[in-house]
């Protein structure tokens, strides 16, 4: 017989976007019972939670004034192990994604050596399997003639921009015979042979800060005019399942819009990064808030706020891409933006200020990627499902102004400006406590959810 759990005067988030006030029972990992005896639409105003009591021998608490919402999905990461642990690692992005509500996290290929074979796959698996703290799948890496992804991976993922040592996969045909081969291809959608490489000469009042303009909307839209010749030319029964990672322009929400109508099966990701900043904050910032696909135009931020807020984005993911901060200040800085421990605290504020409904919050923080990825018993609180709990705040005071411990290597807040109105106070995942009020509990670890 497992370990049993059990939470009082818990208020969770439902499966039917409400709040239900009740008893919730977990054993062996999963929730096993849910005695809701009302409900409402909004959690309860925010309070003090001292009388949490996370004992590790704790077997019995109550829940007091916070709320618990289902742990999120974060479906793409780059943990950088192996390889280039220094810049992150699997047991310190971990902990990050705790402290961002994240219980789930699938990790991308791009390592050195980039994940293109059977055995540096499995290779890697053990890495995971060893350290993360939160449950886990693994992309391998798309290339010509490449082998099928196993079941134990998440899908393949396609650069069309170097990511890595390997080519990338920009024509059609290169498309096409990924497709055929594949179940589920998440693709980044920017086709490099569109990128500028000398803009500096023509923009030298814009000093160094031209990242934005090597790598223009044409790119993206080259890319997604591959991408459906590729899918129109692989017959329909062999055609794999496409997200579109990281959307940052209004022509990938048209675009995946129009594939949706015609009944392909696409799916559309972002980031907080594309929707909360444009390309001026960039050059406010510099190299900080360099990125890949770049931060774009006023227009393009607000049509991903938009598609966000109605349903044209699946879901968000944060593209974790952690760079030391000496790689950032230097000379030929690296893209990515380090913002998985923000992660729910900023789909939670957007919830609780009713910028978003809660129905759009389960959507987008776990229950749409779970569906995309087929994650069994993950994204939702829900009788049998497993216990992966984020348990919250709400309330600009709970956010609080506090300095805040920066737990990824990348050392730098992203969104600094940002206006939270809830926070993470604990997090369970497979119903182990798995971190509290900063802290993580040792000797967690999560599991592989393709098994
Ligand atoms: O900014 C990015 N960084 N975008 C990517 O697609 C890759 C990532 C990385 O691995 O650093
Ligand atoms: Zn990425």
């Amino acid at each position: 017989m497992g370990m049993r759990f059990q939470i009082d005067n818990a208020c969770w988030l439902g499966e039917d976007a409400w709040f239900h006030r009740g008893t919730m029972v977990i054993a062996d990992g999963r929730i096993a019972r849910l005695e809701g005896r009302f409900a409402s639409d909004h959690p309860l105003p925010a309070g003090s939670a001292a009388g949490w009591r996370w004992t590790p021998a704790a077997r019995r608490i109550d829940a007091g004034e916070g709320f618990i919402v289902p742990g999120l999905v974060d479906a793409h990461v780059h943990l950088r192990e192996p390889g280039q642990a220094y810049k992150e690692g699997i047991a310190n992005g971990t902990a990050a994604a705790l402290k961002g509500g994240v219980t789930t996290v699938l990790d991308m290929p791009n390592n050195r050596l980039p994940i293109t074979t059977a055995g540096r796959f499995e290779r890697k698996r053990a890495l995971f399997a060893r350290k993360s703290r939160v449950n886990y799948g693994l992309f391998l890496q798309a290339v010509e003639g490449g082998a099928k992804a196993p079941e134990t991976a998440a899908g393949v993922k396609i650069f069309m921009a170097k990511g890595s040592a390997l080519d990338a996969i920009c024509d059609a045909g290169a498309l096409e015979r990924v497709f055929r081969a594949q179940d589920l291809v998440v693709i980044h959608a920017e086709d490099e042979r569109e990128f500028f490489h000398r803009v500096e000469k023509s923009f030298p009042q814009r000093g160094k800060l031209v990242h934005h303009l090597r790598r223009p909307r044409a790119a993206v839209v080259a890319a997604l005019a591959s991408i459906e010749t590729a899918w129109r030319r692989t017959p329909a029964k062999q055609r794999p399942r496409l997200v579109i990672a990281h959307c940052s322009t209004v022509e990938e929400i048209d675009w995946v819009a129009r594939m949706k109508r015609r009944g392909a099966d696409v799916w559309a990701e972002t980031c907080p990064h594309y929707f909360l900043f444009s390309e001026k904050d960039y050059l406010a910032q510099g190299s900080r808030l360099q990125v890949n696909p770049p931060l774009r135009t006023g227009e393009d931020r607000a049509a991903i706020w938009e598609a966000v807020k109605n349903g044209g984005i699946d879901f968000v993911s944060t593209d974790h891409a952690p760079h030391a901060p000496a790689e950032k200040a230097g000379r030929n800085p690296p893209s990515g933006i380090a913002g998985i421990e923000w992660l729910g605290p900023i789909l939670l504020s957007l919830a609780v200020r009713g910028e978003i409904s809660w129905k759009r919050y389960l959507e987008l923080a776990g229950r749409n990627a779970a569906r995309c990825f087929g994650l069994e018993g993950r994204g939702g609180i829900r009788k049998g499902a497993w216990a992966d709990l984020a348990f919250a705040e709400a309330g600009e005071k709970a956010a609080g102004k506090a300095a805040e411990k920066i737990v990824t290597r990348a050392a730098f807040h992203p969104f600094g400006h940002f206006t939270f109105s809830a926070r993470i106070r604990a997090v369970m995942v497979d119903g182990q406590v798995a971190w509290v009020d900063g802290r993580v509990r040792r000797g967690v670890h999560g599991k592989e959810v393709f098994q």
